[in-house]
């Protein structure tokens, strides 16, 4: 009889509302009590009628935009009220929770001005590069329209203008964020991982990183191809340092030749033990075809670039890095370890066989999204995050409480994906754990297959499962939601949620 004694609970505390209620009123409702429980019982047996009439969701439809009604209408018994029909309704848990995230999804799904599909992010002065992407978008030249978004310096109030390049800042200081926005760029696309919209050098489908380990046949320990001696790092000092510690090099490049270039730069370094992955430029996240050239041959790296070049590791261990030009006695002295122990040598590679590491997979991975669709999905996302903050948008109830327990609505998209889906959590558990479990429980109900599936070699595809490596607030940059970002804690991810109604989330499957 759960329904009458939640009944009676709640008509005690309707009961008890409001404050200044006499005591001859109370003595009025214990004299009604006997009409009050026929009542409850009538009532309990409409209920269960309709019950049985749940199944076409006309119920569930009427309900909950009562109360939402009642709430919106605003006042300070609208809490009680909205807590007596819920708790009213009570019988069933289950029922009252489903219903609840029916009623949110229905009451937040307000609708975007914008529908991309009939009216499509239009970007002016770039090339339609990629196959598919999960927003509408255009690019080109249409000078009859007005572009989202544009190539090139700002021109034209209301489109955002784009920085698109893969060089590095030490030689193209306009390529470094904050100059270009000072320079009234809008969104910045370059290798960085802090850039708007990262473009990096790799792609699953241009290099073959799976591809099996050769028997290094070569005398020379170590291959470089390195066109210019001149560079603005200490490239050149630290290859004559390691010539200088006897560490033999095959020089491929017009640097300190002494083979002939004209060769396959993959098939020549497969021979190779190491392989001289030399960057022009010191610059964080600036990793480009040399290293993963490397990778592919499956030789090891010895890395003078990216001060983090171990984020690009395909596992730890793997690569050998300089530092600054002090280390080159210690890498050289590693390199002869390595060469004269078969066993440690091949610990360095061996992501080969077991496939890399998840940061490695989730940072590249990134890739298998065309930077053009990436920027689109930003475009289209920024585009609707101004709409959210309208007052269609704030009237969003985004959570509804019954008795002391609060249901929150939330979002979730996997990265390089747009649309969002909705997930629920409950105040009693508003913890990290309860969240990746209803991401992971949402999208494999709809037995979600991740973006990289067909991208990755098989080898390393895994198997149905689904296995989350991040979630953490759209707008974050890709460096923020690989490494530096972390809720501490369940306190901080209930603040967060608190502070964000209807909050969205990005996730990241490995
Ligand atoms: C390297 O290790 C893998 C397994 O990790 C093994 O299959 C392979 O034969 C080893 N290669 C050499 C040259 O020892
Ligand atoms: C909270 O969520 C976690 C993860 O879904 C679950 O294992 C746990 O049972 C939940 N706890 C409560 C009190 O509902």
């Amino acid at each position: 009889m759960g329904i009458i004694s939640n009944l009676r609970g709640s008509r005690t505390q309707a009961e008890g509302l409001p404050s200044s209620t006499s005591v001859s009123n109370k003595k009025k409702w214990s004299s009604l009590m006997p009409l009050v429980v026929a009542l409850v019982v009538i009532a309990e047996i409409a209920f269960l009628g309709r019950l049985d009439m749940a199944k076409n969701a006309a119920f569930f439809d009427s309900w909950p935009e009562m109360f939402y009604k009642s709430q919106s209408s605003g006042g300070v018994e609208v809490a009680g009220v909205e807590k007596f029909g819920i708790e009213a309704l009570g019988g069933d848990q289950n029922l009252v929770k489903e219903s609840c995230e029916e009623w949110l999804e229905r009451e937040d799904g307000v609708v975007y001005s914008r529908d991309f599909g009939k009216d499509p992010i239009w970007v002016s002065g770039g090339e339609q590069e990629w196959k598919t992407c999960s927003v509408s978008c255009t690019f080109g030249f249409d000078s009859s329209k007005k572009p989202d978004a544009a190539f090139g310096l700002p021109h034209q109030s209301g489109v955002a203008s784009v920085l698109r390049s893969m060089e590095s800042a030490s030689y193209y200081s306009e390529n470094n964020i904050a100059q270009a926005q000072r320079r009234g760029y809008d969104i910045v696309m370059t290798t960085s991982l802090s850039s708007d919209v990262p473009v990096g050098y790799f792609s699953w489908a241009e290099y073959d990183i799976m591809a099996p380990v050769m028997p290094k046949t070569e005398k020379a320990l170590a291959a470089a191809f390195i066109s210019n001696c001149g560079a603005r790092n200490f490239r050149l000092e630290a290859l004559v340092g390691l010539e200088n510690a006897n560490i033999k090099i095959d020089s491929y490049g017009g640097c300190h030749r002494n083979r002939d270039g004209r060769v396959d730069k993959v098939e020549a370094l497969r021979r190779y033990k190491f392989s001289l992955a030399f960057e022009n430029s010191n610059e964080e996240d600036y990793v480009t075809e040399k290293f993963f050239q490397s990778l592919v041959a499956g030789t090891v790296p010895v890395v003078i670039g990216a001060p983090n070049i171990e984020d690009f590791a395909p596992s730890p261990g793997s690569v050998l890095h300089i530092k600054e030009l002090e280390d080159v006695q210690s890498v050289a002295k590693r390199m002869k370890y390595l060469a004269e122990n078969p066993d440690a040598y091949n610990q360095s590679l061996r992501w080969k066989y077991e496939g890399p590491s998840d940061s490695f997979k989730a940072l590249v991975d990134m890739a298998v999204v065309h930077s053009s669709c990436r920027l689109c999905i930003h475009l289209a996302t920024v585009i609707q995050e101004k709409e959210e903050r309208s007052s269609d948008f704030k009237k969003r109830p985004c959570k509804c409480s019954r008795g002391s327990e609060t249901v929150y609505h939330l979002y979730v998209r996997e990265r390089g994906r747009f649309e969002m889906d909705s997930i629920f959590l409950r105040s009693g558990n508003l913890t990290l754990g309860a969240l990746e479990a209803a991401v992971l429980m949402k999208f494999k109900s709809v037995e979600h297959v991740p973006i990289w599936k067909q991208e990755r070699p098989k080898s390393i595809r895994g198997g149905d499962e689904l296995k989350v490596y991040r979630i953490y607030p759209v707008g974050l940059t890709q460096r923020q939601a690989l490494y530096t970002f972390k809720f501490e804690g369940d306190a901080d991810l209930r603040s967060h949620i608190e502070n964000n109604p209807c909050a969205k989330f990005e996730v990241i499957f490995v």
